[in-house]
């Protein structure tokens, strides 16, 4: 990255410019080049060779009369309207174009993607985060695809700004992306190599590297500690089940952490309720919530903010076996609780149940929790939307801007009075886990409030959006690493409720 002297001297192969849609007046580096190649990028913007519209990519030759070879030219459409999002979106895009044509290193003219609302540290983000996105590849088991890729090299930066912030701004983005992939990475791999176990080896290896306070529960603690929950959907398994917590202290005194949960089923069959066989493939995915944590906690090991941290994982595989719970079964939850099993494929929020209660006990005093818990939230909301519950308002605020600041956006149902009474409709317990199905995302989000209780807490249903089913301009299709910014942002950005 250096400052900019014009770009005729740029030496870089390929050069990558911003053209914003505004009365075919060209300015700035654009209109230094236009003057070089004898008005011919006007001529091409005027006949529509090349577009400023949002998402339009073009590709021009200087043919000798420039140092560089190559110049793509990506419209960004009206000025107005240009966000950090679209930014993210226009330079994934251009990434995955000079990937595909194996070009491996080009320069980018930031200067030329800035607004009046976009700044030059949001574009460098932009570029940081959108380079490991966009490139992130499935580490797949084909033997073919393990020979050596092209990838991206280098990435060269230009512009007026101040050298220190913009490498900073683009840190922050690359780190971003990556802890996003790794989340990918976890919630691709499937369930007979991703077991409770290997995602507790994964994690005890996060906090070595970042000096986290880490522990692994066994079987055997958990029976001490009554965590009925885990127990009872580990009980038709062949595997032990982890409870996996790692701290990250950000603050001198370990007080007011935040506690984040994440379920860690690492493959759901349903147990007795067992799913239809088209509802079982894919179910590798169950862990998404806690791959969305780990990856949020990547994020904050390497930008240290300065805030408490408790993450809580509770994992194992809900399995069929002659021991496995079966409904109508009593359970008795970590705090005490009792649940009468209603269905065995509504598993995840037993596992929580105890995590969420563990937290509590390990200092949590705000809670986020999150899950691939209902294939209702898809209903709900489809695919693109994250459904979220709340027990407080403000919290709730929280995370919401955190989740726009990020572009993975969430949609708040409500939690009625209704609702509660029907989780503790229950002539045996003290809870049901499955109501029924109607509103069934909700009758989740009702069940893990009877953990949170009075801690302010906020329930993140992923279950939608923790995979695509089509490629986009940031990743492949699979896995989406989703909430794993937004947590990292909203613990960045939190502020405690005065006491
Ligand atoms: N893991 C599933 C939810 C899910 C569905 C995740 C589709 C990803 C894609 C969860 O454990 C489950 O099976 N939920 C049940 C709840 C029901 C029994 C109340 C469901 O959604 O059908
Ligand atoms: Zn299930
Ligand atoms: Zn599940």
């Amino acid at each position: 990255m250096f400052h900019a002297e014009s770009i005729l001297n740029w030496t870089e192969e390929t050069i990558i410019i911003g053209l914003f849609q505004k009365n075919n007046h060209l300015k700035g580096i654009l209109s230094i080049l236009d003057e070089q190649l004898e008005g011919q990028i006007s001529d091409l913007v005027t006949e529509g060779d090349i577009s400023p519209q949002k998402g339009a990519i073009a590709k021009i030759y200087p043919l000798g009369r420039m140092s560089t070879k190559r110049i793509y030219i990506a419209g960004l459409g009206k000025e107005k309207e240009f966000t950090f999002e679209t930014a993210r979106e226009v330079f994934g895009k251009l990434f995955k174009t000079i990937l595909s044509s194996k070009i491996q290193s080009a320069a980018i003219a930031a200067d030329t993607f800035i607004t009046e609302e976009t700044d030059v540290l949001e574009i460098g983000h932009a570029i940081g985060e959108a380079l490991s996105l966009s490139t992130y590849k499935i580490q797949d088991y084909k033997h073919k695809s393990n020979e050596p890729e092209k990838l991206i090299e280098q990435i060269t930066v230009i512009s007026e700004a101040d050298r220190a912030d913009l490498l900073a701004a683009l840190r922050v983005g690359a780190v971003y992306g990556k802890g996003t992939n790794s989340a990918r990475t976890l919630v691709n791999m499937p369930g007979n190599i991703l077991t409770a176990s290997e995602l507790a080896n994964y994690s005890v290896k996060l906090a070595d590297q970042y000096g986290f306070e880490c522990e692994v529960l066994e079987k055997e603690d958990m029976e001490k500690l009554g965590m009925g929950g885990m127990l009872a959907v580990n009980q038709g398994s062949e595997l032990p089940p982890k409870m996996i917590v790692l701290k990250y202290q950000g603050k001198e005194k370990w007080e007011d952490a935040i506690g984040l949960v994440g379920k860690g089923i690492t493959f759901d069959t349903g147990g007795y309720s067992i799913k239809p066989k088209d509802a079982i493939v894919g179910m590798k995915t169950d862990m998404g919530g806690a791959a969305a944590v780990l990856g949020a906690m990547e994020m904050i090991g390497e930008l240290k903010p300065e805030q408490n941290v408790v993450a809580v994982i509770p994992s194992t595989d809900n399995m069929i076996s002659g021991n496995a719970m079966k409904p109508d079964d009593i359970i008795v939850s970590m705090n005490g609780k009792t649940i009468e099993i209603l269905n065995t494929d509504a598993e995840g929020r037993l596992v929580l149940a105890d995590g969420i209660t563990y937290a509590k006990q390990h200092g949590a005093n705000v809670l986020v929790d999150i899950a691939t818990l209902t294939g209702g939230v898809i209903v709900a909301l489809g695919t693109e939307m994250t459904g979220a519950m709340s027990n407080d308002d403000s919290l709730y605020q929280q995370v919401l801007e955190a989740s726009e600041e990020c572009g993975e956006p969430m949609w708040r149902l409500p939690i009625t009075e209704k609702d509660i009474k029907k989780v503790r409709n229950s002539k045996m317990a003290d809870l049901n886990n499955s109501p029924g199905r109607e509103g069934h995302a909700i009758m989740a989000g009702a069940f893990l409030r009877e953990f949170a209780e009075e801690t302010p807490w906020v329930h993140l249903d992923i279950a939608g959006t923790a995979t695509s089913s089509k490629e986009t301009n940031l990743g492949p299709s699979g896995a989406t690493g989703i909430m794993a910014r937004t947590l990292a942002t909203f613990v960045e950005r939190f502020v405690p409720a005065e006491k």
